[in-house]
């Protein structure tokens, strides 16, 4: 039985549940505006919320880049602001400033209920159905929440600028946020539970702004809610990426605390630190998405560096954010053959 579990288990399940030293590659927003085929449907869909919810188009999207490419996962094309919206917030998304939500509500918020939620992002669980039964069964579908406290910040708008919070308006909120966060955590894990039942095979944790965070304040805005959905992941034994990103020395901490399946480092993490210190992990990622912008030369030094560095313990490589708007889409193909080539 367990050889045939092994055997129709996805490459990056068999990682993750087994820790094993198989090899994987695929890219943060490799279904995006980077590629031609992507802004050709994106202009005819100006909404982008909508898009999102056509689940036709969500699933072609989502298969872009593993046509083009042959990547050995494909992530769901969504995004996690679909959660505040569901919950009862309207996303705009503006060139400029990035996305605007309407003014926070608590009383929407607490008015939720599953039933209701999970209709709203019934889209969502059709996308992935569709996209799991035109996969190649070894390959994964990896499908994804953002962490309570990246969508506070969204949520309740606490950016002053690209790396600065409000803190006033964190620090008056802060008996308030304790709420909205355990009510966040009920939310997107019943979005997991329903994403993975749907047929996806892994969930990445995004707290992409856990660099924000306070000090003092990192275990109740960070660690804690991270936990409890790895928690929820465990019982329900569901693969799960985590990605604290811009904690810098704290993420082995984070590790120790929240222990993930997997952990993707960002470019701040230098990758020998990240094996010395990120243990009982399979670790993610971590080359910086500006280094596909450079020469094909640069590119491959700087890759060979993670290569190199976690050849003998399972890795899966990826970047340490998503891949630019700017990105060349032949360079893509090339860093994918220049690992395969490694790799062999
Ligand atoms: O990785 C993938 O290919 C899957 C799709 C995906 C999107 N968003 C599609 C998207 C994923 C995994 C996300 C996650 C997401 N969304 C995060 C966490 C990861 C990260 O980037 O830190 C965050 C913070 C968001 C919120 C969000 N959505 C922002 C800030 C923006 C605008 C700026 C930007 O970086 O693109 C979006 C829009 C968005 N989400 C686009 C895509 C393809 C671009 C939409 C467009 O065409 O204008």
């Amino acid at each position: 039985f367990y050889q045939y579990f092994n055997l129709v288990m996805s490459n990056l399940r068999k990682i993750l549940i087994n820790k094993n030293l198989c090899k994987s590659v695929w890219f943060m927003r490799q279904a995006g505006r980077y590629l031609p085929e992507f802004r050709k449907i994106r202009k005819k869909n100006q909404n982008f919320i909508n898009l999102c919810l056509n689940s036709d188009l969500s699933s072609e999207i989502t298969l872009q880049p593993i046509k083009r490419f042959n990547l050995d996962s494909a992530i769901i094309f969504s995004d996690i602001l679909l959660v505040p919206y569901a919950l009862g917030q309207s996303v705009k998304f503006n060139k400029k400033p990035g996305p605007k939500l309407s003014d926070f509500n608590s009383k929407i918020l607490f008015s939720n209920n599953e039933k209701k939620f999970s209709q709203k992002l019934g889209s969502v669980y059709k996308a992935i159905e569709i996209t799991r039964n035109k996969l190649n069964k070894n390959k994964s579908l990896i499908c994804f929440v953002g962490a309570p406290w990246t969508l506070i910040v969204y949520m309740l708008g606490l950016k002053k600028n690209k790396a600065e919070i409000n803190l006033d308006k964190l620090n008056s909120n802060s008996i308030l946020l304790n709420d909205i966060i355990n009510e966040l955590i009920k939310y997107l894990c019943i979005h997991i539970k329903n994403q993975i039942n749907a047929g996806a095979d892994v969930v990445q944790i995004f707290d992409s702004w856990a660099g924000l965070i306070p000090k003092k304040d990192i275990n109740k805005y960070c660690y804690e809610p991270n936990t409890k959905i790895v928690e929820f992941c465990n019982l329900k034994k569901i693969p799960n990426i985590c990605f604290p990103k811009g904690l810098n020395k704290d993420f082995e901490e984070f590790n120790k605390i929240v222990k993930p399946d997997g952990i993707n480092i960002d470019h701040d993490i230098e990758p020998s630190w990240a094996k010395d210190k990120l243990k009982d992990v399979v670790i993610q990622g971590g080359l910086n998405p500006r280094i596909l912008l450079k020469s094909k030369d640069k590119m491959f030094q700087a890759a060979t560096k993670y290569f190199e560095t976690f050849k003998d313990i399972p890795y899966i490589f990826n970047l340490g954010h998503g891949l630019l708007p700017e990105t060349d889409p032949d360079k893509v193909d090339e860093l994918i053959k220049f690992y395969r080539n490694f790799n062999e």
